[in-house]
């Protein structure tokens, strides 16, 4: 049996967090097929030490490329280590972000360019794509103020302390993918309440499920 990838993007605030989770445990309830729930940046180990390089508000000098490099190689390791071996066993990868996130946030939104993003993750990801992914649409001022709500009692990293302009850029980002690839993605109005988001959610990860 094939294994079934699905990714959740969208930018920050969108809610991704607590959907994973809620996704999580529908899954489980609805087949008795292996679940595997993941996240980019990081998801294995060695992905995981790049992220702290990665989101370590300290880094100020860091490059955009330096940054689109290190989060691909991170990808890598992670697509080789955890992603394939779980779809080669025909489980069910649930990833929270995965390369739409480096084309929307650094080619688009750092201004690197969405065909070089494109082509450094063809590098780390060999032909690997997702069989669907829920994009979480909600605008960068909503998303930020939800950051800021939720997160008041920790740091923020150092990308979401970007500017509103970067995060417009990023939801720019994710339009000109959706365009691209309309049958891959499946977009949920993530300014609605989680309950809604959940639902809308479900149906479209329960009826994939059951192909
Ligand atoms: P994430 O862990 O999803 O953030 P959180 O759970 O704290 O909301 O992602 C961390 C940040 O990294 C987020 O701002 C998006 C960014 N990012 C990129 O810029 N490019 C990428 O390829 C990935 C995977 C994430």
């Amino acid at each position: 049996m094939n294994g079934l990838f699905i990714t959740i993007e969208g930018p920050d605030g969108a809610g991704k967090s607590s959907l994973v989770k809620r996704l999580n445990a529908a899954i489980q309830k609805e087949t008795t097929r292996p679940l595997v729930m993941t996240r980019e940046p990081g998801g294995s180990e060695i992905a995981e030490e790049i992220r702290e390089i990665i989101l370590n508000p300290l880094h100020t000098k860091m490059d955009a490329r330096t940054e689109a490099l290190l989060l691909a190689a991170g990808r890598r390791q992670h697509v080789v280590e955890k992603i394939r071996p779980a779809l080669s066993r025909g489980d069910i990868v649930l990833c929270d972000r995965f390369v739409d996130s480096s084309i929307a946030y650094q080619g688009q939104a750092r201004g690197i360019g969405i065909e070089e993003v494109k082509a450094i993750n063809e590098f780390a990801i060999e032909g690997l794509r997702p069989d669907l992914t829920i994009y979480l649409d909600v605008d960068a001022h909503v998303g930020l103020e939800r950051i800021k709500d939720k997160k008041s009692n920790r740091t923020q990293d150092r990308l979401e302390l970007e500017e509103i302009t970067f995060h417009e850029e990023v939801r720019k980002g994710y339009s000109k993918l959706i365009e691209q690839e309309p049958e891959r993605f499946s977009i949920i109005d993530a300014s609605k309440d989680e309950d809604y988001v959940f639902n809308e959610t479900w149906a479209i990860v329960q009826a994939k499920i059951n192909e």
